[in-house]
Parts: C-alpha cells; sequence; structure tokens
C-alpha cells in the first residue's frame, strides 16, 4: 500500500493544511503501518519556476534537438507524474492564498500536464485512484457570507483532480484559520472551534476511506 501525498503550504511550521492532512495520513497509517509515503512539499521546496515552459517547448521539439533545460524539465514533469501513478492513494493539502489558487500547486500540476500520459486525450490513467483533498482558508465563504464566491482557488482544484483526472475525491475544508491571530475575527471564535473540530472529525473519516478504498 502505498501513498502520495502534496503540501502547498508555504509556512516551516504552524500550518493549518498540514495538521488536517496529519490527520487524513496518520488515520490511514494506523490501518497500514507498513505501507510507504512518497511526499512532496511544493509550498517549502517549489519547483523550478522555469519548468512548465521548458516542458511546453520540450514537448514541441524532437527529442535529439531539446535544449539541457529542456529535458531536465521534461524528466522531472516524469518525476511528478511517476509519483502520482505509483500511489495507491493521493493526499493534496492546498491552502487559499489572495482567493486564489497557491501558485505552487498550479505551477505542479501544469508541469504534470506537460506529461504524455497525462495530456490531453491520453486518456485517464489516474481514473477511479482514490484521493483526499484537504483546502483551509483563514476567512469564510459560506452562503451568505460577505465574500461568497470568492474561492477562486478550490473549484479550480476539484475541475482538475476529478474531471481532467478522475480521481475518485473526498474533500475537507477548513475555513477560519486566521480566528486567533487576527484579531478583527475574534467575534467567530466559537464558529471557528466548531468548524475545525466538523473538519478533523471528517478527515478522520476520509483517512478510513482512503485505507479501506486502497485494498480493494
Ligand atoms: C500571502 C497570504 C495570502 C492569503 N490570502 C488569503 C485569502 O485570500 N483568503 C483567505 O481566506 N485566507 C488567506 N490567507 C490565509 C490562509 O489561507 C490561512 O492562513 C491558511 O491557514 C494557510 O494555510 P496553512 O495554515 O496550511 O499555512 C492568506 C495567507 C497568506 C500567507
Amino acid at each position: 500500500m502505498s501513498l502520495f501525498r502534496l503540501d502547498a503550504s508555504i509556512r516551516p511550521e504552524g500550518s493549518a493544511s498540514r495538521a488536517i492532512g496529519d490527520i487524513v495520513e496518520n488515520t490511514w497509517r494506523e490501518a497500514q503501518p507498513d505501507a510507504t509515503i512518497t511526499r512532496r512539499h511544493i509550498g517549502l521546496n517549489p519547483l523550478p519556476s522555469t519548468a512548465w515552459a521548458n516542458a511546453v517547448f520540450a514537448s514541441q521539439t524532437p527529442e535529439s534537438d531539446r535544449t539541457p533545460d529542456q529535458r531536465e524539465a521534461v524528466a522531472l514533469a516524469a518525476t511528478i507524474v511517476d509519483e502520482l501513478l505509483d500511489a495507491e492513494v493521493i493526499l493534496i493539502a492546498a491552502p487559499l492564498y489572495n482567493f486564489g489558487i497557491s501558485h505552487h500547486l498550479k505551477a505542479w500540476v501544469d508541469l504534470a500536464l506537460t506529461d504524455p500520459r497525462l495530456a490531453n486525450g491520453a486518456g485517464q490513467p489516474l481514473a477511479g485512484k482514490p484521493a483526499v483533498l484537504v483546502v483551509v482558508r483563514g476567512g469564510a465563504y459560506g452562503p451568505g457570507t460577505p465574500r461568497e464566491g470568492w474561492d477562486h482557488s478550490t473549484g479550480w482544484i476539484r475541475r482538475i483532480l476529478e474531471d481532467v483526472w478522475g480521481l475518485d475525491l473526498r474533500i475537507v475544508e477548513r475555513e477560519f484559520t486566521l480566528v486567533g491571530q487576527n484579531p478583527a475575527l475574534d467575534e467567530f471564535t466559537e464558529l471557528a472551534a466548531v468548524m475545525r473540530r466538523d473538519a478533523e472529525h471528517l478527515a478522520t473519516h476520509h483517512g478510513r476511506h482512503l485505507a479501506s478504498a486502497g485494498t480493494k
């Protein structure tokens, strides 16, 4: 049994997305004590920002004419796609930044999509693979809130993971992670505690699901 875990938080310490991801991972691990985990921390160890363009142009260049940078980018794309394909289950944890997708996560998806195995029309080698997506947001964006609709990250990530790659996806969302850090949000202390508890509960549930789905 094997898990691939991707973390996109830029924080070395105190990451809420990593903490929820840890609950999923630890719950999965309890049922799979001998399992292997491959990790990629794209927030702390970002992919080279030139890799995507080099990989795109490499795909339009005959192999024998590719530059060393293009070859390196193609190899990196192959490595990150190998990580996805080799794992039996996948865990991805991503914060909301500036109302949008973490650019590290976008760079990772973009690079993965240059690999011929995931390219448009190549079929869906990831279809049906069990996966959990953890998303955290400092604020809250639910129906009726002043910023309803301002989360331009989660929908895009789901589009890629569920619709483009066909993963069998379950999601844990935790909002108001900035409560306790930003005094302007103090009035939401109780609500934030409930949201946190609910997210942790769901993370345990999804960790168990990953463990059972991966053994089928
Ligand atoms: C540069 C930056 C931009 C952020 N932008 C937003 C935002 O647009 N909306 C929001 O709700 N939270 C925003 N946050 C708060 C993060 O989503 C929140 O702190 C989250 O917990 C970060 O994930 P982590 O705890 O895993 O590091 C931002 C945080 C940082 C550092």
